[in-house]
């Protein structure tokens, strides 16, 4: 799959036939919200555990050395906590740029706290794209991460913002919480 996933996901889902859409955002797209939405509420999706294990050589690393930011794997029985957006349609000509490596838009039953559930689309790395990176130890993940930076920042701080953002969610991610931890101890040495 090519780095740039624009061209892709245009061709992959026609918008045309929605007005509005729902949006599933589990990693920046939690706490980084630089798009207009109708209306956001915490929810969940099944099957899923997030992993920073996407490379990213446009926001939080280079293309020499990305950094590493969230992607999906399939987990039986997970559940992944973010936040939904109502979004129109025209939104995903910017989201589709800002998600652009190694991103495709998936479709997805996103849950709401009150039990209510809506088809919506999340955006998903996949292992078999180019940007891909795989998991490691946290203390790996945590060493490669603290060691890069891109365009939208430090990469550490797309961990730490994200972790913030949970916990004032009282959303409890291992994975996320592990990383914060492995980071704030390489900072004190
Ligand atoms: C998302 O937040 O839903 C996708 C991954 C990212 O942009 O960090």
């Amino acid at each position: 799959m090519p780095i740039d996933t624009q061209a892709l996901n245009r061709g992959r889902h026609s918008l045309d036939n929605y007005d509005e859409l729902w949006l599933f955002g589990y990693g920046s797209l939690i706490y980084k919200v630089d798009f207009p939405y109708l209306s956001k509420e915490p929810a969940h999706i099944h099957g899923y555990q997030r992993r920073l294990w996407q490379g990213s050589s446009d926001h939080r690393g280079t293309p020499d050395s990305p950094g590493r930011v969230a992607t999906l794997t399939p987990v039986n029985g997970a559940v992944c906590y973010g936040i939904a957006y109502h979004v129109t349609q025209e939104e995903f000509e910017h989201l589709d740029h800002r998600e652009k490596n190694g991103y495709l838009r998936e479709e997805i039953d996103i849950f709401f706290q009150n039990g209510r559930k809506v088809r919506g689309l999340v955006y998903m790395a996949t292992p078999d794209n180019e940007a891909f990176l795989g998991g490691a130890t946290i203390e790996e993940l945590a060493q490669h991460i603290f060691n890069s930076s891109g365009p939208s920042g430090d990469n550490k701080d797309y961990v730490y913002e994200l972790a913030k953002a949970l916990r004032a969610r009282g959303v409890v991610d291992e994975h996320v919480l592990a990383l914060e931890q492995a980071l704030l101890k390489i900072e004190s040495r």
